[in-house]
């Protein structure tokens, strides 16, 4: 790896690093208090039980980020980094439905809870979450990943678009 690609990929980590595996880290605690107020007033019983599935899963998936994945790519990379990442993108697709599973049940929720604040407090959190980890998963599947393994999982924008005017050489 050229001098310049491995700053890059330097760079690159130290940002996702920062910006979303401490920033999860930093949001989680206090969501599971908002899950634990909604959950202190009847509206539902699994809301704290589904954060913590999430919470879990994303600490375990950072944590071999950390510990695995990023010291290979710091030091260029090697012929297993392939499986790994392909391990790390199907992680990243369960998370996103584990989010969208519990949006969708809060969504639910609000029906017959439209005026409740601790809920809505929760709801914009848990969607500032989201949304964090949409951006966090698009930066490794997109950015990161690519530079040591081509994307071949089918769900990949890269293999399930074309591409756009703007990039396309033709
Ligand atoms: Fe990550
Ligand atoms: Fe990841």
């Amino acid at each position: 790896m050229s001098p310049e690609a491995s700053r890059q990929v330097g760079a690159l980590i130290d940002r996702i690093q920062t910006r979303f595996h401490e920033g999860h880290r930093q949001a989680l605690p206090e969501l599971l208090a908002m899950a634990a107020k909604v959950e202190s007033r009847g509206i539902d019983d699994c809301l704290v039980d589904a954060l913590h599935a999430i919470g879990d899963a994303l600490e375990q998936h950072m944590f071999k980020e950390e510990m695995r994945l990023f010291p290979m790519m710091e030091q260029g990379g090697n012929t297993l980094i392939g499986l790994l990442i392909e391990d790390l993108h199907h992680e990243h697709v369960e998370h996103e439905k584990a989010m969208d599973d519990l949006r969708a049940r809060l969504c639910t929720l609000t029906e017959a809870h439209c005026t409740d604040l601790a809920l809505q407090q929760f709801i914009r959190g848990l969607d500032d979450l989201a949304s964090e980890l949409a951006l966090h998963i698009r930066a490794e599947d997109e950015e990161l990943f690519p530079l040591f393994a081509p994307p071949e999982w089918p769900d990949s924008p890269s293999t399930s678009n074309p591409p756009s005017p703007a990039t396309s050489t033709s």
